[in-house]
C-alpha cells in the first residue's frame, strides 16, 4: 500500500507514518489549543437590551451592560477564563483632556461593577489608554502636535484606579507612554490595590490592523493622524524586547504583543527570551480578514480561525485575546 523501499538511503525515515491516523496525529501533536487560552474582547455601549453590529467586524456587536452581562455568563458557562470590555464613548464625552477616563461612574466602570457582581469568578480585564474619551483619538494628551508622556501618565493611572475600584481584575495599559508600568504599579499600590494585576501591552505596535476596532469603540473618526510616535515602528523586534524588559522590570505581571498573526516572530522571541506569561492579540483586523474572507467563500473561516489560534500557541503564546473566543470555545467543546 505505501510502496517498497524504492526512496533511497533512508527508507526507515517516513514522516507521513506518523500522520497516517487520527489518534496518532493526535499523539505527536506538540501544541493544542484549550479554552483557557482565550480572552475574549467585547464591546459595551450606553442603554438597555441594545446590540448594535459592528460593521466591519461581522458577528461582533456592541451590547448594553444587561446584555454584556448575559454573554458574559454565556462565556463562562464555556470556560473562558477572562473577557476585556471596551467602552464605546459617545461623542459628547470627548475631551481634549479625556476626563472621562477617570471618571469612576463612566461606562466601563459600571460594566465592570454589573460584570463581577454577576460573574465574579471570571476574569475582567480593563484597558488603559485614554482614546475612547480624548477628542483626538489619541491614547495620550496631545499638546500642540505631540503626545505628551509624563502628563498623560498621570491620567492612566488615575484611570487604572477607578477600574480597580469599580472591581477589575487587572489593568491592560495599551497606551505606549513610558514610565506607565512603574507609575500605575504605584498608584494601584498606595490605593490599596495590590491585589489587582497589569498585563502590559508591552509590543504594541503602529499598525493598520486596528481599523475594525477603532470604528467599533467610536475613536477612528476622531483619531487626527496616526500613532507612530508612541507605538512600535512594524520593522522593530529587538526593540520589542526591550520594551518587555522595562514593563517586566516596572512590575509587569504578564506581557502582550500586538497585533497577532504578522508578529509571531515577536511573540516567539519574547516567550523565548523572557519566558513570562506571554499574550497575543488576534485583533480586529485579523479576525474581520476571515470573517470577510469566509463570508466571500474564499476560506473555511472555523477552520482558519482555529489553525491562526493554534499559530499563536506554537509561537509560545500563553492566551489569546480574540473576538472569536466564544466560537472557538463551542468549536474546542464539541470536538
Ligand atoms: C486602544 C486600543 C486599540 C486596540 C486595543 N486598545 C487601538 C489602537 O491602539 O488604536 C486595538 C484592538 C484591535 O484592533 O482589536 N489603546
Amino acid at each position: 500500500m505505501t510502496g517498497s523501499g524504492s526512496l533511497g538511503v533512508f527508507p526507515h525515515t517516513r514522516m507521513r507514518r506518523n500522520r497516517r491516523m487520527d489518534w496518532s496525529r493526535r499523539l505527536v501533536a506538540e501544541n493544542r489549543l484549550s479554552v483557557d487560552d482565550l480572552i475574549w474582547p467585547l464591546f459595551v455601549v450606553e442603554g438597555t437590551a441594545v446590540c448594535e453590529p459592528v460593521a466591519t467586524m461581522p458577528g461582533v456587536n456592541r451590547l448594553s451592560i444587561d446584555l454584556v452581562v448575559d454573554a458574559v455568563g454565556e462565556a463562562e458557562d464555556l470556560g473562558i477564563p477572562a473577557i476585556a470590555p471596551f467602552p464605546y464613548t459617545n461623542d459628547g464625552l470627548k475631551t481634549t483632556d479625556a476626563a472621562e477616563a477617570y471618571n469612576p461612574d463612566s461606562l466601563i466602570c459600571r460594566a465592570v461593577a454589573e460584570i463581577k457582581r454577576a460573574h465574579p469568578d471570571m476574569g475582567v480585564i480593563c484597558d488603559v489608554a485614554l482614546d475612547p474619551y480624548n477628542s483626538d483619538g489619541h491614547d495620550g494628551l496631545v499638546r500642540g502636535d505631540y503626545v505628551v508622556n509624563d502628563e498623560t501618565v498621570e491620567i492612566l493611572c488615575r484611570q487604572a484606579l477607578v477600574q480597580a475600584a469599580a472591581g477589575c481584575d487587572m489593568v491592560a495599559p495599551s497606551d505606549m507612554m513610558d514610565g506607565r508600568i512603574g507609575a500605575i504599579r504605584k498608584a494601584l499600590d498606595q490605593g490599596g490595590f495590590e491585589q489587582v494585576g497589569i498585563m502590559a501591552y508591552a509590543a504594541k505596535y503602529a499598525s493598520a490592523f486596528y481599523g475594525p476596532f477603532r470604528d467599533a469603540v467610536g475613536s477612528g473618526s476622531a483619531l487626527k493622524g496616526d500613532k507612530k510616535t508612541y507605538q512600535m515602528d512594524s520593522a522593530n523586534s529587538d526593540e520589542a524586547l526591550r520594551e518587555v524588559a522595562l514593563d517586566l522590570a516596572e512590575g509587569a505581571d504578564m506581557v502582550m504583543v500586538k497585533p497577532g498573526l504578522p508578529y509571531l516572530d515577536v511573540i516567539y522571541r519574547v516567550k523565548t527570551a523572557f519566558g513570562v506569561p506571554t499574550f497575543a492579540y488576534n485583533v480586529s483586523g485579523e479576525y474581520a480578514m476571515l470573517k470577510m474572507a469566509g463570508a466571500q467563500g474564499c476560506i473555511d473561516y472555523e477552520k482558519a480561525m482555529m489553525e491562526s489560534l493554534l499559530a499563536f500557541k506554537r509561537a509560545g503564546a500563553n492566551g489569546i485575546l480574540t473576538y472569536a473566543a466564544v466560537e472557538a470555545a463551542k468549536l474546542l467543546k464539541n470536538s
